[in-house]
């Protein structure tokens, strides 16, 4: 018998589990819920994007009904041959008027969008400005659009000038940052950005995953949210967080969209969503539009949870958003509370490298407008006891 080829994998993953870093996928036993079932326990559920509670939202899962009933489970095809429906053209004409754009297009996840956009419109003889803590997906974008990748240290805009001031006047660039950074959940330096962009002459990029049905007028975004309408090139948004189902769009001028028809890689040759998701996504916008106290409500949990860790005394870094870190340090002590905190019925899961830096693993909490205070004091509660036993508080 040959020798196993992929061996070399089990000495990684073993070497992942001496260094208690290994993970365990948590199996979620039915709804997406601020109080779920993970692994056939009953927890609190602090590590969903679900944002507004809409992945169970009663006028979402009929509009997916009816669309089926309608339309079939699938679209059959991609978008540049036969998978272009009438509805996704109505989610993406709704989508624009939401983000005050010209056009949008929708991508089958944010990852693809944003790796798909970046890498559709720039060349190796071009240079993009980006912060070090981006998104894996810009950052994917990037190195498959063979541009050179000038990086700047998280939220220094002084940095990102200074890059800017040593590139010729007639390279094109593009300036890019999350809205929201996943990781730490504060907000990306869009005003000085906008600011730069303009004196350089650079395309500017805002990735607004987290942004997008949280922050803004009706949850339209940072670029709401600062006022930043008409100066931010290219917006990208994913429908799979506070919206609830599944996707990502790019929000820009005609051109750029139109270019993204005949360029962008996972529009081209991936196959578009089932017209359920698209119906699905529709039903989230109106909610927005109708429905904005639920994004009062997250904002209350958020002020309540995060006032509350910090109270305790855990550090929680810089972050202005729903998205709370528990810093906690070394990768094994990160896992260690996230797991101590499931056996007490509290689900935040540990982060560690490489996804975040070596010394800066923790768990990472997100408030949804659907908990309640109980629910969210019970959690408290238990980052108290925890945060105690492993000598972070
Ligand atoms: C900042 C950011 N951008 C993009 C994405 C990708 O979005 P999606 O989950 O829709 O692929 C994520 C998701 O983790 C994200 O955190």
């Amino acid at each position: 018998m040959r020798a196993n080829p992929l061996a070399f994998l089990d000495t990684e993953l073993n070497a992942l589990k001496e260094q208690g870093l290994y993970r365990h996928l948590r199996v979620l036993d039915d709804q997406q819920a601020a109080k779920a079932h993970f692994d056939g326990k009953t927890v609190v559920n602090l590590s969903s994007n679900n944002y507004l509670g809409l992945t169970t939202h009663p006028k979402l899962e009929a509009a997916a009904l009816k669309a089926i009933k309608e339309f079939g489970v699938g679209s059959g095809s991609v978008r540049t041959i036969a998978g272009t429906m009438a509805i996704h053209l109505e989610l993406e004409r709704r989508l624009a008027v939401f983000k005050k754009t010209e056009a949008v297009v929708v991508f089958q996840s944010g990852f693809a969008a944003n790796a798909g956009t970046v890498s559709a419109f720039l060349t190796k003889d071009d240079v993009i400005i980006s912060d070090e803590l981006n998104h894996a997906s810009i950052i994917d974008g990037c190195r498959l659009s063979k541009a050179a990748i000038k990086v700047f240290p998280h939220k220094d805009a002084r940095a990102a000038r200074s890059i800017l001031q040593g590139l010729p006047a007639s390279q094109r660039k593009l300036l890019i940052t999350d809205g929201v950074f996943s990781m730490d959940g504060d907000v990306g330096a869009l005003p000085e950005l906008c600011a730069i962009a303009e004196e350089f002459g650079c395309i500017m990029m805002v990735d607004d995953a987290h942004a997008s049905g949280v922050f803004g007028k009706n949850g339209r975004g940072t670029v709401d949210h600062f006022g930043l309408h008409g100066r931010v090139d290219i917006q990208v948004g994913t429908l799979s967080k506070a919206i609830g189902a599944l996707g990502g769009y790019v929000a820009s001028s005609k051109s750029l969209i139109e270019f993204l028809y005949h360029r962008a890689r996972p529009f081209l040759f991936s196959t578009s969503h089932p017209p359920s998701v698209t119906a699905t996504c529709i039903a989230a916008l109106d909610i927005l539009e109708q429905e904005p106290e639920i994004i009062d409500r997250l904002w209350d949990n958020t002020r309540f949870f995060k006032a509350g860790l910090q109270k305790l005394g855990f550090n929680t870094g810089m972050s202005e958003s729903p998205i709370t870190p528990v810093i906690a340090g070394e990768g094994s002590r990160a896992m260690k509370l996230s797991d101590r905190l499931f056996q007490e019925g509290v689900f935040a899961q540990g982060i560690a490298f490489p996804t975040v830096a070596r010394d800066k693993a923790r768990v990472r909490t997100i408030v949804t407008a659907t908990h309640t205070k109980d629910e969210l004091q019970f959690a408290l509660d238990k980052f108290d006891k925890v945060g105690k036993e492993l000598g972070l508080i």
